[in-house]
């Protein structure tokens, strides 16, 4: 019999496999000092554009005051135990109460982590004579949640209304003899690509089935629709997202998530919600501090603002020196260039090293094999002296990636990773 971990000692996975060229400085990097538009990497000063911090609240002075003092006086442990237990509070269901009117819901549930929360409200949405049907790209915090689910599934293809609604057809067939109903999930904005969820062609298609949708606003929340309410305001039809859920660790800068629904639907997922029911409730000095950042997004507009001068400005930047941003409609912002992964090695390394531009990579197989995203999330705290200097840098990568010199610079890594 075989040892349990012998396939772990001899196959590291998908991306543990780049370990050895790539852990402290492509993957795990240690960004340091305070979170912001300029941080440092291995000593020296770097732009970020890889933080989710959209509006700059991260380290906001009074944002920072507020936690500070919320944890003066709460400490990190309380409350302690569950919400249905021992973890409940006034300031929990205050907190609740203002992040539903900003939504334009009900009612709404804070979740202790916005990843454990949408795996748990798919499940609990859903009971085995129920049918899935949700967009291949999505997060995987929903492909977890799917999985739990004991009845059928069906996938459709990214932001493909004809594809969905194949997929519908099929699922109302089958409804029709489980005698189950139809949950349609899908994104507010897809966050390695930048696009919005097609939500308003999709709560279209609810004329003709009969289906609840519920949608993940991680990265619209706060940063599009008129008031910052995220992708359904910004479509019109925040009314008809069912469930519609946000984590704080984006636009907020903290940790905690909610959903928000009609009442009736809160009040049953607050009696089913498992990764709620049994694990300790949202810390009070998180709660505190997203009531802050809440009134920011409420009373400041300017926040949003500044943030999208600076998306505008990185954006159009891009475009006008013949970058390819793909699809974008959100304020993620990618890069799309063709290369190896040794030449995007080199290439990142040039950016960090001589430009002192920091932003993540991805490259297949989270894309296809030949092509290198570069992904930018701006923010409030960026200037635009940093989308100048960082689209001086691109253009100055991009000559060194055409006339080859990162395929010679790289020459040596591919030889040790036996391309
Ligand atoms: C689309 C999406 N959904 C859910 C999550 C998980 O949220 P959290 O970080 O609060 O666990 C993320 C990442 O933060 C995300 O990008």
């Amino acid at each position: 019999m075989k040892d349990l971990f012998a396939k772990i000692y001899k196959d590291k996975g998908p991306l543990g496999k780049w370990a050895s060229q790539a852990e402290g400085y492509f993957v795990f990097p240690k960004l340091e000092g305070e979170i912001s538009n300029r941080m440092k990497f291995q000593g020296k000063d770097v732009i970020t554009w890889s933080i989710n911090d959209y509006l700059g609240l991260a380290n906001n002075p009074e944002v920072r005051k507020v936690d500070a003092e919320a944890a003066a006086a709460y400490g990190s442990a309380y409350p302690m135990g569950a919400r249905m237990m021992s973890g409940h509070t006034d300031l929990h269901e205050q907190l609740q109460n203002e992040l539903a009117e900003f939504v334009g819901k009900e009612a709404s549930y804070l979740l202790n982590f916005g990843y454990q929360g949408m795996v748990s409200t798919v499940d609990a949405l859903v009971s085995k004579d129920d049918i899935i049907v949700y967009d291949v790209d999505s997060h995987a915090c929903i492909i977890d949640g799917v999985r739990l689910h004991m009845g059928k599934r069906f996938t459709f293809k990214h932001n493909d209304i004809e594809s969905l609604e194949k997929n519908l057809e099929r699922a109302t067939k089958m409804a029709e003899q489980t005698g189950g109903g139809i949950l349609v999930i899908s994104e507010g904005v897809f966050g390695m690509r930048g696009e919005q969820g097609k939500l308003k062609e999709i709560v279209a298609l609810k004329k003709k089935y009969n289906f609840r949708l519920f949608v993940d606003d991680a990265h619209g929340f706060g940063t599009l629709g008129a008031t910052g309410a995220g992708a359904g305001q910004e479509q019109g039809v925040q009314d008809e997202i069912d469930v519609y859920f946000a984590t704080f660790a984006k636009s907020m800068a903290s940790t905690g998530a909610f959903i928000a629904a009609d009442k009736e639907i809160i009040d049953y997922l607050k009696y089913n919600l498992r990764s709620q029911m049994f694990a300790k409730s949202l810390q009070m000095q998180l709660v505190v501090g997203a009531l802050k950042r809440l009134d920011m997004l409420r009373t400041m507009p300017e926040l949003k603002q500044n943030l999208w001068k600076i998306v505008n400005a990185l954006q159009s930047g891009l475009k006008e020196r013949g970058f390819d941003i793909g699809s974008t409609q959100s304020c993620v912002t990618p890069v799309y260039l063709k290369g190896s992964i040794p030449e995007a090695m080199a290439l990142v390394k040039d950016l960090r090293e001589n430009h002192g531009i920091f932003c993540s990579i991805v490259v297949y197989p989270v894309i296809p094999k030949g092509l290198i995203l570069l992904r930018m999330i701006p923010t409030a705290s960026h200037t635009l002296q940093d989308v100048e200097e960082t689209l001086e840098a691109f253009s100055a990568i991009r000559t060194r990636l055409e006339d080859g010199t990162y395929k010679r610079v790289s020459a040596k890594l591919m030889e040790l990773m036996g391309e």
